[in-house]
């Protein structure tokens, strides 16, 4: 809840509460995994009553060389570098690798991280694939069909070359699994020299700077929460 509340991260909030600054019905409770019910108890934070805070959605575009986490041991920059002026903490919805550019949304609103992320959910993303090699119609339609990774094989994908450049293919998949598209271009036999995700849904990067951010429209959160087609459906 106290992460909920835009205060922090789930581990600080955890640390916090094991501090002792957290209370329910003016009782301390030292355990994160406190069970709290949010219509009958009476949490505060540093005597604070919480505040829900209002769902904030902030689309990045994340450069290569950042980390999608909160805190790096190693010390690697953080993509919350980028994000110091938002003012509420967001998590990301999903990764993308150190070495993948491109939009990465990040949210306090966790039932709409959860849609996103979610396979079931079939929401689109897409990546502009660089690959050492110029890929063969055949392997573009190896792509399209699913090609066999070591955790199965992967739905059908949209493959379309990218203007201009041999070795470059857009490639729109609707699962999310670790390293995806770096393992299909490699279950081809060539590998990923430069990986960008272009759009998420009906989001696309357009003009938002490499390191920016911006706000989503309202619009373009309801795109988000929006139902998947149904298998059949032409619209
Ligand atoms: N697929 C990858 O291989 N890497 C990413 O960062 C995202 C999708």
């Amino acid at each position: 809840m106290i992460s909920k509340a835009g205060l922090g991260s789930r581990t600080e909030a955890r640390r916090w509460i094991h501090a002792g600054r957290a209370t329910v019905n003016g009782r301390r409770i030292e355990n994160p995994d406190h069970w709290v019910d949010l219509e009958r108890d009476q949490v505060r934070f540093d005597g604070k009553p919480l505040k829900a805070v209002a769902r904030v959605y902030v689309l990045l575009h994340k450069p290569t060389g950042y980390l999608t986490t909160y805190k790096d041991p190693d010390g690697r920059p953080t993509v919350y570098a980028l994000l110091k002026d938002v003012g509420t903490f967001v998590s990301p919805v999903g990764r993308l690798d150190l070495e993948t550019s491109g939009l990465l949304l990040l949210t306090n609103d966790t039932q709409l991280a959860e849609r996103v992320t979610n396979p079931e959910s079939h929401v689109p993303k897409t990546y502009l694939v660089t690959a050492s090699r110029a890929l063969a119609d055949g392997e573009l339609e190896q792509l399209r069909r699913g090609v066999e990774l070591n955790d199965g094989l992967t739905r059908p994908a949209q493959v379309a070359r990218a203007a201009g450049a041999e070795n470059q293919v857009l490639l729109t998949i609707t699962e999310g699994r670790n390293r995806q598209v770096r393992r299909m271009i490699e279950a081809l036999g060539a590998t990923v020299e430069a990986l960008a995700r272009t759009r998420i849904g009906s989001i696309a990067a357009e003009s938002l700077p490499v390191g920016a951010w911006r706000h989503l429209s309202a619009s373009e959160v309801d795109s988000l929460r929006m139902k998947p087609r149904k298998k059949g459906s032409t619209t």
